[in-house]
């Protein structure tokens, strides 16, 4: 094994080559034992290609004099969450959500703002309307800010008059009012429509590419996640209004690494600064303590806050929609849409054992590139084909999937990412984490964890990924990645997936025997179609826009009934592609009426 670094897929897309220069170097520093030297080169290499490739596409240079836009010196390297989630949280403090006209004149706006103290980051984006989050370097700055806005004046109806750091741009002279388009950039906010990705990824030169094009497509972007933080940080503000020491904390794919743009925002409201846990008791001498109100259970008080407050939302927040209060389900949760900025919001409280899952797939996500590039891909695959949904029902949900593909790296001959238990072996006493009787103890110091030297390529690592799960006994074994080994199944149920921290649970339950044969047949025809040489291999000529590879994985698939699945499979290979490109040919067919 060669000590080697954090070798961390740079997300950001707007890194120079001198940064990624640092980043070599830096490698050296974390002292991660990775893989061996030869693939640290290549992974670069790609790394190189991805990086030049983004530069300036999405993003437009400032004005001469204005502030850096956001992102150019983005580097979070292998930070942990948790310094990632402070940082973050910080910023998000200092960050005020404006709604402009579209027609903002950009240079007077900013020189407008600016009147209130220095402008560190801002950026416009599109969602119902023009918004732009502009983070001052100091919160004094918010605060100025805040004190010239003035109360809506409105003739017919009425205002809850709860201030917030969202505001709304009125004063026309910062209006274009000339018929020029604006010159405004808007950050993208959501991913590109399949099928002209699906033209994207056929340009591509291999299936690594193609793979590596789909994650930096799909990833969230560094304005996305600024903003998630942000939609906490408003939230925040409401929430205490009755705890003033609270914090809202985003969890699941928003900060875990694996989160898709457009994906929901996960928010969790931590109390721990005034639960009583972790509170040590003087041992001597007087001292005071709270008189509060007492429960039956910590269940109970979760419900009675999520109340209160989903009823704050609900009453008091601006842009806050279609709020439910989901309060029996076995996390209780407050669901609604934030408008402003998009997102789908569900806020839980007392729901640590998902932030140390959180923790996990950030870990794993970070210990090797190839990981969050699968995920990716198998994310995006099994959405193409509905095996995944929006929609709660009897799907595999991506956090069961994400797990399938740990699991899966957890069982390659040579392994990728290590067990869960050799994690918590390798956790020091800070690591230690019991949490409602469950050990959620890992290690967080990412050079104590020694990579072994897999040098297996994401083509050849897709392709097994299907086989693998193709021809897996799904009827008898569950997936435990705590132990990276199948097991017999404790209990009933299609698919078994153990939880990771709550071992007794099975984070699939809801999956049905349909859904899952519906998977078992789409990895068999995606194994299929990836050992063909029609599809595995770039066509097309010069411009090469026929689909391939991935692209191909992700056309419509042939799998009508899983019974039939057999049958198919005699068919000549060249009558499925035909019957394959056949249908994006119609899905690309312009819509008439
Ligand atoms: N979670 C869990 N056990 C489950 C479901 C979810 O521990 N059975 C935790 C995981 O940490 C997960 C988070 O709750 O990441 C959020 O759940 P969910 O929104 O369903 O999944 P995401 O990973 O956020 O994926 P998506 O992009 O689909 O929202
Ligand atoms: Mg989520």
């Amino acid at each position: 094994m060669v000590p080697l670094a954090c070798r961390r897929q740079s997300q950001r897309m707007r890194l120079s080559a001198s940064v990624l220069t640092a980043m070599a170097s830096s490698f050296a520093v974390c002292r991660l034992h990775m893989r061996g030297r030869v693939v640290l080169v290549r992974s670069l290499q790609k790394a190189d290609t991805f990086l030049q490739r983004s530069i300036g596409t999405d993003v437009a240079a400032a004005q001469a004099e204005a502030p850096p836009r956001d992102g150019s010196d983005e580097k979070d390297g292998c930070k942990s969450l948790h310094a990632l989630q402070v940082e973050r949280q910080e910023q998000a403090e200092r960050s005020v959500l404006i709604n402009c006209q579209s027609r903002t004149n950009e240079k007077k706006f900013l020189k407008y703002l600016s009147n209130h103290g220095d402008i560190k980051k801002y950026f416009f984006y599109e969602s119902y309307g023009l918004y732009a989050v502009v983070e001052f370097a100091k919160r004094e700055n918010v605060a100025s800010l805040l004190e010239g806005a003035v109360i809506p004046s409105v003739s017919h109806e009425s205002t809850v008059p709860f201030k917030s750091r969202l505001l709304s741009l009125r004063n026309l002279s910062l209006v274009d009012l000339s018929n020029q388009q604006s010159g405004l950039q808007c950050q993208p906010q959501t991913t590109i429509p399949i099928n002209e990705f699906i033209q994207r990824l056929s340009k591509e030169e291999s299936i690594d590419q193609q793979i590596t094009s789909l994650t930096e497509a799909y990833q969230l972007t560094e304005e996305n996640s600024r903003l998630r933080f942000l939609v906490c940080s408003l939230l925040k503000d409401i929430a205490a209004a009755y705890f003033p020491e609270c914090t809202i904390k985003p969890f699941g794919s928003s900060v875990n690494g694996f989160g898709k743009l457009g994906c929901d925002l996960d928010m969790f409201l931590d109390l721990d600064g005034i639960s009583g846990r972790n509170v040590k008791m003087p041992k001597s001498g007087l001292s005071l303590e709270y008189q509060m109100k007492r429960a039956n259970s910590e269940r109970a008080v979760t419900q009675s806050i999520l109340s209160v407050i989903g009823e704050c939302v609900d009453q008091f927040g601006p842009g806050c929609v279609g709020v439910q209060k989901i309060l029996n389900a076995r996390c209780p949760l407050v669901r609604f849409a934030h408008q402003p900025s998009g997102f789908q919001c569900d806020l839980t409280a007392n729901n640590r054992v998902a932030m140390k899952s959180t923790e996990l797939l950030y870990l794993y996500g970070q210990l090797d590139p190839r990981v969050r590039s699968l995920v990716f891909t198998v994310r995006c695959w099994a959405r193409a084909h509905g095996v995944t949904s929006s929609i709660p029902g009897a799907w595999i949900s991506n956090f069961s999937l994400t797990v399938m593909v740990l699991f899966f790296l957890q069982k390659r001959s040579i392994p990728i990412i290590p067990t869960l238990d050799h994690l918590r072996d390798l956790a020091g006493p800070a690591d230690k984490s019991v949490i409602e009787g469950n050990d959620c103890t890992f290690v967080s110091d990412f050079s104590k964890i020694q990579l072994k030297s897999n040098t297996e390529t994401l083509e050849q690592l897709l392709c097994e990924f299907f086989e693998f799960y193709a021809t897996f006994p799904f009827s008898r074994m569950s997936l435990n990645i705590r132990k990276g080994k199948e097991q017999n199944k404790p209990e009933v149920a299609p698919l078994h997936i153990q939880n990771p921290f709550e071992t007794s649970l099975n984070v699939s339950k809801n999956v049905n025997a349909t859904q899952l044969d519906r998977f078992v047949a789409l990895c068999q025809e995606s194994s299929w179609l990836l050992q063909q040489r029609e599809t595995n291999t770039p066509r097309g000529g010069a411009n090469m826009t026929t689909a391939w590879g991935l692209a191909t994985l992700l056309l419509p698939s042939q799998v009508a009934g899983i019974k039939s699945r057999k049958k198919r499979r005699r068919e000549p290979a060249s009558e499925r592609i035909k019957g394959l490109l056949e249908s994006l040919k119609n899905k690309n067919q312009p819509k008439t009426g």
